[in-house]
């Protein structure tokens, strides 16, 4: 699945360099990082994650068992925590970071958007494990526990 990689890449791209930049970079490239994750950085997420929520479940009908109903309920989780948390924290960190203001409240929202980063990485690298299971590409665990 090549939109679920896009967007698990995309997740993990702004996390690391979130880190990355706020540990050593100045106001400014803390700026202009705020920036490129909403344009073009979310212009590519959503999409691909809107491809992948697709994607499953039309392979879904297919596929049935374990496997595939773990994914499917990690899913609502992954889209909850996107639309309801990253996605806003995102838009308000790069408002807040254009104008300068780097207070508690910038850091606050940023921890939560770490925080929320962190355990959808996690979750969709759980789908990821079972998607390459499901697909045979894991051999080892497929064949006993799928
Ligand atoms: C962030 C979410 C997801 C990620 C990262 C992801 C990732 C993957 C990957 C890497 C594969 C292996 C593809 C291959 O080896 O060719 C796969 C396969 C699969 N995924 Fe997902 N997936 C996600 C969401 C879903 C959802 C929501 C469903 C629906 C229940 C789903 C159902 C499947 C199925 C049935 C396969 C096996 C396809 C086959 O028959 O080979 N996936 N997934």
């Amino acid at each position: 699945m090549i939109s679920s990689t896009l967007a698990l890449m995309c997740i993990a791209t702004f996390f690391l360099s979130t880190i990355f930049v706020e540990l050593i970079g100045s106001g400014h490239s803390i700026a202009s990082l705020k920036h490129l994750i909403v344009s073009p950085g979310l212009w590519i997420l959503v999409p691909a994650m809107i491809a992948t929520g697709a994607s499953g479940a039309l392979m879904s009908r297919k596929r049935q068992g374990r496997l595939v109903a773990l994914k499917k309920k990690r899913m609502p989780f992954i889209a909850v925590i996107g639309l309801l948390v990253l996605i806003p924290c995102a838009i308000v960190l790069n408002q807040w970071a254009t104008a300068g203001s780097f207070d508690t409240r910038f850091y606050f929202v940023q921890v939560i958007e770490l925080i929320a980063g962190a355990t959808n990485l996690a979750l969709m690298g759980l789908n990821m494990r079972d998607g390459l299971r499901l697909s045979g590409r894991l051999l080892r665990f497929a064949r006993h526990r799928q």
